[in-house]
């Protein structure tokens, strides 16, 4: 029987790892194809993504079942891809479909894989990876500005040589926009100091600055629904920025190993006719770089920080959105964990 330091200690592990039981954003739907075999990360596990014949993209552990090439390194042939070491063709459900070098094989026709279920969505491939509590996959929940066709957008990823904490806790964290962004085109006005408050909500919060709203990255709203995370935050635009309101920038993060993550930021505006080309148009032409420019800050900041930065941090008012999401994913981990020793016959002892 675990005792509670082992308990916390598993936590601790899972939390660093990133939760299962979640859809996660894996890559562009550009970048997935049915040519080229796409290898990435996630959840510290390699796994690889193409189209199939149709053009579903499929995902599988990225792992010849012949001898453990990556199958990253192959190629696609008829929706299967086809390692690139001796030539072994596996399916979208991680089958060995044919052996060439073999004619015969015994190994031809065997589900050696695991594979995971794919959604596709606002020009993202989202990847499920299974729990002890939901093995099967739930719906992948959808913002609406993913869902209404009134919102349009461009999605912008990036990846961070951070762990994935680092990029949530910075989310979660709406002062840090008038001081590490403060020569940025937009996040340059505003009063630099404020105290914050929290709404919460049964699927989520907000986490908001009591002085300040509609003038800086005032506020970031979670939503920590079954099967998955986002966020969202509005940014306010000078008139030059075209029309439309606020940019709403909808975030996902997505752990890849103990120090990377790939984020993926959808920028949006919900405007439509004219406005919607001349925004699109402004957008690509001017405010792209400008946006990336601020990226960078986060990114170049939580990359210089070290990786057990919480055994040494002190928190302040401030902190509070951190804090929140933090005990929310602590809350998860623990039941995830608890729910597979359930499934193991094992209980939790007090020390
Ligand atoms: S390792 Fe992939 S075919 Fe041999
Ligand atoms: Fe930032």
């Amino acid at each position: 029987m675990p005792t509670t330091s082992e308990l916390k200690a598993r936590i601790e592990a899972r939390l660093n790892e990133g939760l299962r039981g979640q859809w996660y954003p894996v890559a562009k739907s550009v970048e997935v194809t049915g040519a080229t075999p796409y290898g990435t990360e996630l959840l510290s596990q390699k796994i690889v993504l193409w189209r199939d014949a149709d053009g579903a993209a499929c995902c599988v552990e990225d792992f010849c079942p012949h001898r453990g090439a990556p199958l990253s390194y192959g190629e696609v042939h008829d929706g299967n891809i086809a390692c690139r070491y001796h030539g072994v063709m596996v399916d979208g459900t991680g089958t060995v479909q044919r052996v060439p070098a073999m004619p015969d094989c015994a190994i031809e026709g065997r589900k050696a894989l695991r594979d995971f279920p794919v959604r596709e969505v606002g020009d993202a491939v989202f990847v499920y990876v299974p729990s002890a509590e939901r093995p099967e996959p739930p719906e992948l929940p959808l913002p609406p500005e993913l869902s209404d066709p009134g919102w349009t957008g461009f999605l912008c990823t990036s990846t961070w040589q951070c762990n994935y904490r680092y990029a949530l806790d910075n989310l979660a964290d709406p002062m840090h926009g008038c001081y590490l962004h403060a020569e940025s085109f937009t996040l340059a006005f505003g009063s630099k100091q404020d105290l914050l408050e929290l709404d919460r909500r049964e699927d989520g919060f907000r986490v908001s600055r009591v002085g300040q709203i509609g003038e800086n990255f005032d506020w970031t709203d979670f939503t920590l629904a079954e099967g998955g995370m986002y966020c969202f935050l509005d940014i306010p635009y000078p008139p030059a920025a075209g029309p439309g309101g606020h940019m709403r920038i909808l975030g996902y993060v997505s752990p890849m190993g103990p120090r990377r993550c790939r984020v993926f930021f959808w920028r949006m505006r919900k405007v439509e006719g004219w406005a919607r080309e001349s925004w699109r148009f402004l957008y690509r032409m001017r405010l792209e770089p400008r946006h990336w420019a601020v990226l960078e800050q986060d990114r170049v900041m939580l990359e210089g920080m070290p990786d057990d930065a919480r055994r040494r941090e002190m928190l302040y008012q401030h902190d509070i959105g951190v804090a929140h999401l933090r005990r929310a994913l602590n809350r998860a981990a623990r039941a995830q964990i608890e729910a597979e020793d359930a499934g193991h016959g094992k209980g939790v002892a007090a020390e």
